[in-house]
């Protein structure tokens, strides 16, 4: 693929502007200030540097996110700032079929709730990762107001009614960490799901973290506001998770 080619499917602006990148020098590959914006490259395993910064191909992307309180998962945020802002602009940039679309969050997690994101522009992830189907299973710890008591991650295992849906929803696990702190591992995603069902038992969310999805777990060296890209173990893990039969 030509330099050119390869800068603009990995979001770096039009055809032209990536060819202006190339032709200015701010773009190296293999230690090497590039000046032909046409040379043909084997894109697989290709690195490059846009202003000192390295970029790997990829042919789609796959990141994590460690979301911060008081962001919100949209585009267009109503009140606080968008996670998309945490991201460089190529991510943002990234064309699918002649737009640029980006990437996206795969689900969202609310305003005040920190942790595990993951976000990517590979539809057909979004959607296995989603689906109700496959069932991934997704681990929150709840900070709660009132101290824990069993017969509440009872009722929880056992599942409990929720306002829009006479279907009884339940922990897949439950566990207290400590009197005020509960781990809750959830296989859908309703609208505030871990906020309604501690609601349904009594407590009150008063702080909440995603800690891990499938056997993806939230690295602690990776800071609040901060993103890394996906290994090709943790994308194998997490492509693994099977549909279950219901
Ligand atoms: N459940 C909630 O209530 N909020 C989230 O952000 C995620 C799950």
């Amino acid at each position: 693929m030509q330099l050119q080619d390869i800068l603009y499917s990995q979001g770096f602006g039009t055809r032209r502007v990536c060819a202006g990148l190339v032709q200015q020098g701010h773009v190296s590959v293999a230690g090497e200030v590039a000046t032909d914006a046409s040379l043909d490259l084997p894109v697989q395993g290709f690195q490059f540097r846009v202003d000192g910064v390295d970029w790997p191909y990829q042919e789609k992307a796959y990141l994590m996110l460690h979301k911060p309180a008081g962001t919100e998962c949209s585009r267009k945020p109503g009140t606080y700032p968008s996670i998309y802002t945490l991201l460089p602009a190529p991510l943002r940039q990234r064309p699918q079929k002649g737009a640029t679309q980006g990437v996206q969050a795969v689900g969202r997690l609310d305003q005040d709730t920190t942790g595990l994101l993951l976000l990517t522009d590979d539809g057909q992830f979004i959607h296995r990762m989603s689906s109700p189907k496959h069932h991934v299973p997704k681990v929150y710890e709840a900070r709660v107001r009132h101290a824990i008591e069993p017969r509440q991650i009872e009722r929880l295992l056992a599942g409990v009614v929720l306002d829009d849906d006479p279907k009884p929803v339940r922990a897949a696990a439950c566990e207290a960490l400590g009197e005020h702190l509960l781990q809750l591992t959830l296989t859908e995603g309703k609208y505030h799901q871990v906020k309604r069902m501690i609601a349904a038992v009594s407590n009150r969310v008063e702080g909440l973290h995603r800690a891990r999805i499938g056997g993806l777990v939230l690295p602690a060296d990776l800071a609040p506001g901060q993103w890394r890209w996906l290994s090709a173990a943790d994308l194998a893990g997490l492509k693994a998770v099977q549909p279950e039969s219901a």
